[in-house]
């Protein structure tokens, strides 16, 4: 007899894409008539499985060497991973993957990725995704999902943190090696450790209300660790500032790292360096991020670090 899990595992669900106005915006996007229906279920077969090495390769490009195959797929899903798929149609266009871990030898996910063809960015489907991944957790029993990302991609931050309600403490030093691509000149690949605690009042908050962020009138008097000051067509880190001895404190990014990597690739390992001190030094004085605000105009965001007691 089938389990009410493997009978979950099996549901397929669907939504049309939450931000239908941005699709039709996006020049892009599709046209809002080729849109059809979007649907979302779990990936169990071998053929789903090649579909995600495609995507992976098709996502993240060709200097992108290192895919999951697709036995791995096949045994970590076997042994509680979740693995769900974004289908317009019956073309796979996005997939989430997290592996089963332990932390302090409690269960948990570690998300390895997420990601939605070009195409279809900016729809709602990644962050569907994400939900989805957390409902699939929830049903397991687990409470926690951990992921990394780079502090500095402030689009990555307004996800993780405003929408999903991540919650940061660890900083990881130039976790992969430095960038191999000789565009970025060897900028470490620093990473913050995201923790979503799932079941927890203020994720539960705030993937209820998405789009109710931290107002910068709430953050105005705030002191900063750094501000990211407009120079050219960039931002530049300056006035750092590494005693603030408040509980709460800010650290501004600037918006579009990624081009700056490639295009200001000087700049960006200034940008790296600096965040890293200040990151590294406050962590270690028991400061943690707790919220971002992206700031779309002025081309940067801000992280709220909070200061608590650590038992
Ligand atoms: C990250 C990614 C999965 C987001 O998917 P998506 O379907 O475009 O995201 P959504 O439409 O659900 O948007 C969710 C929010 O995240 C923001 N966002 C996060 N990452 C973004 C990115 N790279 N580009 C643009 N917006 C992004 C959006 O602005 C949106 O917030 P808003 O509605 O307040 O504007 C997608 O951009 C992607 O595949 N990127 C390449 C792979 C990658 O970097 N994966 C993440 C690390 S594994």
């Amino acid at each position: 007899m089938q389990s009410t899990l493997e009978r979950q595992r099996k549901a397929l669900w669907s939504v049309r894409p939450k931000h239908v106005a941005a699709l039709a915006q996006s020049t892009q996007a599709l046209c809002l008539d080729q849109m059809q229906e979007i649907t979302y279920r779990d990936l169990t077969s071998l053929s789903d499985f090649a579909t995600v090495v495609d995507l992976e390769q098709a996502i993240w490009g060709p200097g992108y060497t290192e895919p999951v195959p697709v036995p791995i797929l096949a045994v970590t899903v076997k042994r509680g991973g979740i693995l769900i798929g974004a289908f317009d149609g019956l073309r796979m266009i996005g997939f989430v993957y997290s592996l089963a871990g332990l932390k302090g030898g409690r269960p948990m996910q570690w998300s390895h990725m997420a990601g939605v063809v070009d195409q279809f960015r900016n729809a709602g489907i990644g962050y569907r995704l994400k939900l989805l991944q957390r409902e699939r957790a929830l049903q397991m029993g687990l409470d926690l999902i951990e992921w990394t990302y780079d502090p500095l991609q402030a689009m990555n931050a307004h996800l993780n943190f405003t929408k999903l309600g991540v919650v940061v403490e660890e900083y990881e030093e130039n976790v992969y090696g430095a960038s191999q691509s000789p565009l970025h000149r060897g900028n470490p690949t620093d990473r913050f450790v995201a923790e979503w605690r799932i079941g927890a009042p203020h994720v539960v908050r705030r993937v209820g209300a998405p789009d109710i962020p931290l107002r910068t009138h709430e953050i105005a008097d705030v002191p900063r660790a750094n501000r990211a000051l407009p120079s050219g067509e960039w931002h530049e880190c300056s006035a750092l500032d590494l005693g603030i001895d408040d509980r709460r404190l800010i650290v501004e990014i600037p918006m579009g790292f990624t081009e700056m990597l490639a295009n200001a690739p000087d700049l960006a390992f200034a940008w790296r360096m600096d965040t890293r001190r200040i990151f590294a030094t406050y962590f270690a004085r028991g400061f943690r991020a707790v919220d971002f605000l992206l700031d779309r105009n002025g081309r940067k965001g801000a992280y709220l670090l909070v200061r608590h007691l650590k038992l």
